[in-house]
């Protein structure tokens, strides 16, 4: 392959630095964000009851959020929020319609902690069942344990009455296929020489910004022969060159001081088979304790996995730490884990969404967004719905792996190249 991830970080200019760890980078904006105070981000804080999640579920708020007042159960309002993404076929970070991993099949990941009862229950790399939420609840309610994987999961899935269902939509199946067949120039998955639309491997020594718009230029080409429509073309060159991790996590909190939390997730696209994240792991994706309050995680997995990421929020809390702080204590620790080496750190990402059980809250990530334009964001209701931008640990943005460069303005014609 013509990039290699060496390559970039070689060539790259870094604009960010980590908060009072780590080595400055040389880039331009060589200043750490200031950790927020509890108030920078709670617009509505101490409100009950209240529900926030991943901006994917804002849609889904409304109804859950009348469902909670009315008295229903502070777990079914969360996974009410996150079946929403789950049985979207355009969503494709989430259940029916999630990118596939590198075989081409859709495997999920999920997990839930019901805090009234003190009970959890996840299930990891499952196939053909969409509401993995859904059955995480049942591994709660319906065995003596806490996770169940694989075909295990899927079989418990449908003893206890869930459908096999085709999850991959055609859709999928088209950028699976865009990966897949530009994903190497060693492989046989193409066109192959006989194709009229054959080219023979970039050539190495031109410049990079050269190499990078006949890629994305052949990668738009091959996705138009795949059928992509016009409008989505850049979008799934886009997922190629940057495999997705989106995910769904929701807490919920009612007038009484009960609260949940759950998150799902098709994970990682294009991830080898049985790879789980952090979604499914009692701890990182998500952790609810009734005396303190709930946390839950979207992004780069596995640094999730190494910080127990949710778990930690909430200790932070038991210890005293207001919501923001005790987000970005946790995001300090993924940094500390590269020792603030920003060659790498903008390689990876992490949004925490964090409610105590006092009603106060905080959407806190690593980075400010994905680039400029597009701020990661919590949705909150608490009587109130909207979408609040979260306090990010470092200034800048995270440049994805491979890197995706600034696309040349006459090729993002007419593209929605950031859906
Ligand atoms: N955070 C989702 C995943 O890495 O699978």
């Amino acid at each position: 392959m013509p990039f290699s991830r060496r390559d970039f970080v070689k060539t790259s200019v870094l604009g960010a630095v980590a908060a009072g760890v780590g080595t400055p980078s040389k880039g331009e904006d060589a200043k750490p964000n200031p950790v927020p105070q509890e108030h920078d981000v709670q617009a509505g804080s101490h409100k009950r009851p209240i529900i926030i999640c991943a901006n994917n579920g804002y849609a889904y708020l409304e109804d859950a959020y009348a469902f909670l007042k009315n008295g229903g159960d502070t777990l079914d309002a969360a996974l009410k929020v996150v079946k929403g993404p789950e049985d979207d076929p355009n969503d494709d970070t989430v259940g029916l319609g999630g990118i596939p991993n590198e075989e081409g099949v859709v495997e999920l990941d999920a997990c839930c902690m019901h805090g009234p009862t003190r009970r959890a229950g996840s299930v990891g790399g499952v196939r053909n069942i969409k509401n993995v939420s859904l059955v995480s609840k049942a591994v709660m309610e319906h065995t003596g344990h806490v996770m169940l994987v694989g075909e295990g999961a899927e079989r418990f899935a449908v003893a206890v009455g869930f459908p096999r269902e085709n999850l991959l939509t055609e859709h999928s199946r088209k950028i699976w296929l865009l990966w897949k067949e530009f994903h190497s120039t060693d492989d046989w998955w193409g066109p192959g020489l006989g194709d009229p639309h054959w080219q023979p491997p970039e050539i190495r020594d031109k410049p990079q910004s050269e190499l990078w718009r006949e890629r994305i230029k052949n990668l738009q080409a091959r996705a138009a022969d795949l059928g992509i429509e016009p409008e989505l073309q850049l979008a799934a060159v886009r997922k190629v060159l940057f495999p997705p991790t989106g995910t769904i996590h929701c807490s919920a909190l009612n007038d009484k001081g009960e609260i949940s939390g759950c998150t799902t997730t098709s994970g990682l696209a294009f991830k080898l088979p049985g790879r789980l994240g952090d979604s499914p792991i009692i701890g990182a994706g998500c952790y609810t304790d009734q005396d303190v309050g709930s946390a839950g995680a979207t992004g780069s997995g596995e640094e999730n996995i190494k910080v127990a990421g949710a778990h930690t929020i909430v200790e932070n809390m038991r210890h005293g730490m207001p919501p923001p702080e005790a987000g970005m204590e946790a995001l300090k620790r993924i940094v500390r884990n590269y020792n603030g080496d920003m060659a790498k750190l903008p390689f990876l990402d992490m949004t925490y969404y964090i409610l105590r059980k006092d009603g106060a809250y905080a959407g806190v990530s690593l980075w400010e967004g994905y680039s400029k334009g597009r701020p990661h964001k919590i949705a909150v209701h608490d009587g109130n719905l909207r979408a609040e931008v979260t306090v990010s640990l470092l200034k800048g943005y995270s440049q994805e792996f491979p890197r995706f460069p600034d696309i040349p303005e006459d090729l993002k014609k007419g593209s929605e190249y950031l859906k």
